[in-house]
């Protein structure tokens, strides 16, 4: 992007804070408005108490993360009656129609909202808070996306990319389509122009994001996501992670490239939703049972070590106890290495909004609980399957609970902990795993 015409007050000195909720699509968005805030010369701020520029990055992908959101940025009041700062929120929740304005009544404290299209304004929208005027800057629509923009990705090894962003898919319950717009990628030369520069500065996995990387492609007429996964290799980025992809829309190609590429990390992210086909059709999912079940084989039959993780909805309208047997037995039959289990939310605007057959807040508390149950007990067995293994990790960082020990994760995306040995942050060491516990793997450095 270059020159940006709007600097900070006072560049070098004054800080920025932002907080983010939802989805890894949103960790990387908030790299982007880092990025904007840097190039303007503002400085990270280490607590958000002290920081002139406060922005909230949000989610409205279940009412829990609006509830969160809202309160969050109600305590930026205080910090901004304290240090005169600025205060701005974006995201999913800001792009929802009237929004917003809602948003800016209820808390006459914000400076600026906006959704999720016009990131690449941020420094119009602090300039015009700079000059004391309150702005609402919310527009609907999709408008060409910057792909452009600065990112502070951070300190390696770990990096994420958009390469697709938006969703066209519609799932009956999902607001996603909704704020995001419609499918739109990023072309393949900025991919792996990004890629090579991560790898410059010393970041070892790229984990590639979109909420539906497998339509990678399709918005300019035929998939693409094969053909970058190969090109991501061919450059030699050391491990590649992706997520998420769509049952409907993983192809042949995409699994070849998985198991052919040995760059390209053996886990996938298939969220299923639902075992029950009935169920899938209310959905609008556009695979059944048995499509989902076939899927799994062919991974496994090309990569016989495959991780598949899973997302899972319980209580979706008209959701019976057959339907929730069907979604266990799936559950047994597949043994996800993890999954995320959620109670059906109703999103406004949504065709799931009104769909005939409420489940009880008691049923689906008692649904999830058993979900969450099963899956534990059938991922346990596969971590308890994986010791005396050895396995290729990645040192991500100090373990958060022992700092004489690094964390990291294996091949197939579990996390393991080991005590400190030859290698450091950044390297792929070779770990024995020696014993494993609820969600994570234990090991020694070889
Ligand atoms: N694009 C991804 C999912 C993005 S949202 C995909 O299609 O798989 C992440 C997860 O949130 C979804 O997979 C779904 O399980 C859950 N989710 C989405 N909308 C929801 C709602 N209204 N209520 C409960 N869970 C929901
Ligand atoms: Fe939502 Fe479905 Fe799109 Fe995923 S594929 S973002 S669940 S509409
Ligand atoms: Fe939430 Fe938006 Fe992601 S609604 S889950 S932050 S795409």
């Amino acid at each position: 992007m270059g020159k940006n015409q709007y600097r900070a007050e006072r560049p070098g000195t004054d800080t920025y804070y932002i907080t983010t909720f939802g989805c890894q699509m949103n960790v990387r968005d908030t790299q982007t408005a880092a990025g904007i805030l840097e190039s303007m010369g503002y400085l990270p701020a280490a607590d958000p108490k002290e920081a002139k520029v406060l922005l909230y990055n949000t989610c409205c992908i279940r009412d829990l993360a609006e509830r969160k959101a809202y309160a969050a940025i109600g305590m930026a009041r205080e910090i901004k009656a304290k240090n005169g700062g600025m205060v701005g929120v974006f995201g999913c929740m800001t792009q929802q129609t009237g929004a917003a304005q809602e948003l800016m009544r209820r808390m006459p404290f914000i400076d600026f909202a906006f959704g999720t299209h016009q990131l690449h304004r941020l420094p119009e929208f602090i300039h015009a808070a700079q000059e004391k005027g309150r702005t609402t800057l919310f527009e609907e629509g999709n408008p060409a996306l910057d792909f452009n923009l600065p990112a502070a990705y951070g300190r390696p090894p770990l990096a994420y990319t958009n390469i697709i962003h938006g969703c066209n898919n519609f799932c009956s319950y999902c607001i996603v389509p909704y704020v995001r717009g419609r499918e739109t990628s990023k072309p393949m030369e900025l991919i792996l122009e990004e890629a090579r520069t991560l790898m410059d500065q010393g970041f070892s996995e790229i984990t590639l994001l979109g909420q539906n990387v497998n339509s990678y492609g399709n918005d300019w007429g035929k998939p693409q996501f094969a053909k970058l996964l190969r090109e991501l290799d061919a450059i030699g980025v050391p491990r590649i992670r992706f997520m998420t992809s769509h049952p409907k829309d993983l192809s042949d190609e995409v699994i070849a490239a998985m198991a052919e590429c040995s760059h390209v990390a053996k886990q996938i992210h298939l969220p299923v939703q639902s075992g029950s086909s009935r169920v899938l059709r209310r959905m609008n999912r556009k695979y059944t049972r048995g499509d989902y079940l076939c899927l799994v084989e062919k991974l496994r039959a090309a990569m016989p070590q495959v991780g598949i993780t899973t997302d899972l909805i319980v209580g979706f309208p008209g959701e019976s106890e057959t339907d929730f047997a069907d979604t266990l037995s799936l559950c047994e039959t597949v043994r996800f290495d993890a999954a995320f289990t959620f109670n059906f939310s109703k999103r406004k605007g949504t065709a799931a909004f009104d769909m005939e057959g409420e489940v009880a807040k008691e049923v689906m508390t008692q649904r999830i609980t058993t979900l969450i149950d099963t899956i534990k007990s059938i991922s346990a067995k596969t971590y308890q399957g994986l010791v005396g293994t050895e396995q290729t990790v990645l040192i991500e960082g100090e373990s958060s609970r022992d700092s004489s020990c690094y964390t990291g994760r294996i091949d197939r995306g579990i996390t393991v902990n080991f005590p400190k040995g030859h290698g450091v942050v950044g390297d792929f060491v070779p770990v024995t795993i020696t014993h494993a516990k609820a969600n994570t793997l234990f090991g020694q450095e070889r």
